[in-house]
């Protein structure tokens, strides 16, 4: 029996700006995880995955090519060579929430992929796992930017450009989130969509405000990098400000967000695709309690605190 396993992920900065090129940070969120666990099968009964969480069972001989966990099964056997569906069990579990902008599904086939190179004999470098993530991405998603399956692969922070190699950074001192569900469902798609029609009327303002975007996602980096997390907090609260200007919050993440503001957040913004779904904020050993029991008690259905800090990929 071997076993892997993969972090969950929130977008720090940028999203929606990096659709149309502009970098974006997403880092790790290692206090919620999926994992992949693989065991031999009787003798001819193929390849079968259970993916508990969703309630469903998947032989891969029979699944359909639309069908995302059985797609990067398959073509990670193919890349190690191996037989179309070997007699192999592959039990699927996570505690990263579903459906919530924190990368789940690809975390959940970063786990498969790793759990099978393991079965193999091989370790697998992320950059491997990443690029057989995405297909499931592409299946879930349509066109995604691929930072998703790139930050739960490589298990680090992670600056992302559209169509260029990632670069995976170090935080030179740690630093805490709030993670709250504002309770409305996130609509990453249909905001998507949206942006891009409204960017059609007017071009030219929509990209000065990605322009605005790329410049406090710089800024984000150097802060992590140069070891003055505290920085971020202005700059979540800017890039907040241009996320309600591309019209992709709601009353009640704004709300949210000024909740945690008040309880001592030195930052907040929406995290992800927004329309509902997620927020961040930053806070410190002190305020991350306050911040917490705020949000939980104006109705934020659940708050994860993560730090995010200097840590190879945890052996599974
Ligand atoms: O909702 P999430 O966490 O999957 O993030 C979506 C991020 C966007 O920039 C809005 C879209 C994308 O594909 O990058």
């Amino acid at each position: 029996m071997v076993s892997a396993h993969a972090p969950g992920k929130v977008i720090l900065v940028g999203e929606h700006a990096v659709v149309y090129g502009r970098p974006a940070i997403a880092v790790p969120v290692w206090e919620t995880v999926a994992r992949a666990r693989v065991t031999p099968n009787a003798a001819g009964r193929g390849c079968v995955i259970h993916a508990r969480d969703l309630g469903r069972t998947i032989a891969l001989a029979e699944a359909g090519g639309d069908e995302p966990l059985a797609a990067v099964a398959r073509a990670t056997l193919a890349h190690l060579g191996l037989p179309t569906a070997p007699d192999w069990q592959i039990d699927l579990t996570s505690t990263i929430p579903m459906a919530s902008g924190m990368g789940s599904g690809a975390a959940v086939c970063a786990a498969l992929v790793r759990a099978l190179f393991a079965q193999a004999g091989e370790v697998p470098d992320p950059a491997t796992v990443s690029d057989l993530v995405y297909r499931a991405e592409q299946i879930y998603h349509g066109t995604p930017s691929g930072i998703d399956n790139t930050v739960v692969a490589y298990g680090q922070p992670v600056w992302f450009v559209r169509g260029s190699p990632p670069v995976v950074f170090t935080p030179a001192r740690p630093f805490t989130l709030v993670i709250a569900d504002s309770g409305e469902p996130g609509l990453t798609k249909q905001t998507v969509a949206a942006v891009r029609a409204r960017r059609q009327e007017n071009p030219p303002r929509y990209e000065a405000w990605f322009d605005e975007i790329a410049a406090l996602v710089q800024a984000a980096r150097a802060a992590i990098e140069q070891g003055v997390p505290a920085q971020l907090g202005p700059l979540f609260d800017h890039n907040h400000a241009l996320l309600q200007q591309l019209g992709v919050s709601t009353a009640r993440l704004d709300r949210l967000i000024a909740v945690a503001r008040r309880a001592g957040a030195a930052g907040a913004k929406l995290s992800g695709g927004g329309g509902g779904g997620n927020l961040i904020a930053l806070v410190d050993g002190v305020s991350a309690p306050a911040v917490r029991a705020a949000l939980l008690a104006a109705g934020a259905p659940r708050v994860i605190v993560t730090t995010v800090a200097a840590q190879p990929f945890p052996v599974a």
